[in-house]
């Protein structure tokens, strides 16, 4: 342990080297134990936990919120109020990093003025970035502690260290650590949740920092997944998400033939009425995986398939490993699937991307005529390969490619929608709408939906007549 002069307790720093460095060591199982002296730290005191990212984060915040209630901390809804704020933050883009130091900023004024004993701490992918940490250091002395994507069981003793010690504690591991199981949840859906089927991601694009924040793919073991999920089934849960950065690669690290299409299988036979998975990588994906979907009713007929781009020059050069035929191969297969839904993922202004390529990604767009699609800017990240890419187009440009995208791939969610006018679907209804006197929830190929409907249906799987179509969203009435 390294105490430095400007009140730093460091017990371990993020070190890209080693988070980019992968082995073949399968990795141990570990059960999260929280020692007895530490239950009563937060004691009269309250938390708020501010999630940025994907649902691997929120999933995550789902964990440190039910740690920090073992430890007698209340959730506070305001931010600004709270005894103990968290920010679990994303790395991904540059204006999620602006978010949370924007929040950061904003914390620091509410700490010199109006809450002056509050305990700031950081998490999450951010944690694990060498520079943001050394900058929390250097210019950010008022967060209270820092720890990492593979050291969130630590929170406890982190914590505690912080408020004893009363210095800047951080710990963050680069080596991904054992995997955790057995960590307490509190999940922020009473129907629908989420279950890690594996951690991190070895294929490294170019582009993507998060082989860097979330270390090498590890595979949850098979059992441990099928407990969880019956666990959810007899909790009254609905639904559940199998999570992971590329869910179709599952299995590949453990010594067994048991593949994503098995453990597919296998929870679609607990008998959940609703079973999702995400985020599909395409290289991974296998015609067993789509026999499965076809068979089970209770696999969702939705998918999410990032494309990235159209263009093979660019595709090549993000290190995707599949050409735009053989996307558009599979893309075929699982149109195969009976009213099936499929999304995607879509990057524009990756480095040398010409305007020749930009238009190929648009006619994959016009062939595919996705049901939904995600579409960003290229983002510089530190540690990745493509930051090191020459790059001639001016924002501009890449601003009009995005504003043009846009437009096309809109287009197409309101017709995919408009095909759904006058038939009924099944509806796992969320909560009330936003839309007075309305409620919300998604049809079983994941379109939102407000209707008008019985409220006790809150929590069930519903008929609903789609009765109008937005771009975003379903208009309908309860059968
Ligand atoms: N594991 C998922 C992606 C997770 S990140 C997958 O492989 O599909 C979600 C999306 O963010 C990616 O699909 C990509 O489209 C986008 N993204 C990732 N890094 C980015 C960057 N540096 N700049 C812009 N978009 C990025
Ligand atoms: Fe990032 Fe690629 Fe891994 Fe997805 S598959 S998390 S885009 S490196
Ligand atoms: Fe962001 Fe980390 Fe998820 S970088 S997208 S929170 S894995």
């Amino acid at each position: 342990m390294i105490e430095l002069t400007n009140g730093s307790d460091v017990m371990e720093l993020p070190n890209y080297k080693e988070a980019r460095k992968r082995n073949t060591e399968i990795v141990e199982k570990e059960y999260y134990e929280i020692n007895d002296n530490l239950i009563n730290i937060g004691l009269n005191k309250t938390y708020h936990v501010k999630t940025y990212g994907c649902q691997m984060n929120e999933h995550d915040t789902e964990n440190i919120k039910a740690m920090l209630e073992q430890l007698g901390f209340v959730e506070e809804v305001d931010i600004f109020k709270a005894d103990v704020v968290i920010l679990n933050t994303c790395s991904i883009r540059e204006n999620a990093h602006n978010k949370a130091f924007g929040m950061l900023g904003r914390l620091k004024h509410v700490k010199e003025e109006s809450n002056k004993n509050m305990i700031i701490g950081l998490c999450g992918c951010m944690a694990q970035e060498e520079k943001v940490v050394n900058d929390i250091m250097k210019k950010y002395k008022y967060v209270n502690f820092v720890f990492g994507t593979h050291n969130i069981h630590h929170l406890p003793y982190i914590l505690d260290k912080a408020i004893k010690t009363k210095k800047q504690v951080i710990e963050v591991f680069s080596k991904e650590g054992n995997i955790v199981e057995g960590l307490p949840s509190k999940r922020a859906n009473r129907y629908k949740a989420f279950v890690n089927i594996m951690y991190g991601c070895d294929k490294f694009c170019t582009y993507c920092i998060v082989p860097m924040t979330r270390g090498k793919q590890r595979s949850r073991d098979k059992d441990d997944i099928i407990k969880e999920v019956n666990k959810l089934v007899k909790e009254g849960y609905k639904e559940v998400t199998l999570l992971g950065q590329n869910v179709n690669a599952y299995g590949k690290d453990l010594n067994t033939n048991y593949t994503m299409a098995n453990l597919l299988e296998d929870v679609a036979k607990t008998g959940i009425p609703r079973v999702r998975f995400m985020t599909s990588h395409p290289w991974d994906f296998t015609i067993d995986m789509i026999e499965v979907i076809k068979k089970y009713n209770n696999i969702m007929p939705s998918i999410h398939l990032p494309v990235q781009s159209g263009s093979n020059k660019v595709l090549k050069l993000m290190g995707r490993k599949y050409t735009k035929e053989e996307y558009l191969e599979l893309f075929d297969q699982l149109r195969t699937i009976p009213n099936v839904t499929i999304s995607t993922d879509i990057i524009v202004g990756f480095p040398s991307e010409t305007e020749t390529d930009f238009e190929e990604t648009l006619k994959l767009c016009e062939y595919c005529k996705f049901d939904n699609a995600y579409t960003f800017i290229f983002s510089p990240r530190e540690g990745t390969a493509a930051l090191k890419l020459k790059d001639e187009t001016t924002l501009k440009e890449k601003e009009e490619r995005l504003y043009k995208l846009n437009e096309l791939v809109n287009k197409y969610f309101l017709e995919s929608n408009q095909k759904m006018i006058g038939k009924v679907v099944d509806v796992l209804v969320d909560s009330k709408s936003e839309k007075e006197g309305m409620l919300c929830g998604y049809t079983d190929t994941n379109k939102l939906i407000n209707f008008y409907g019985d409220e006790k249906s809150i929590g069930e799987i519903v008929k609903v007549e789609v009765v109008d179509a937005k771009t975003w969203s379903l208009d309908g009435k309860q059968k």
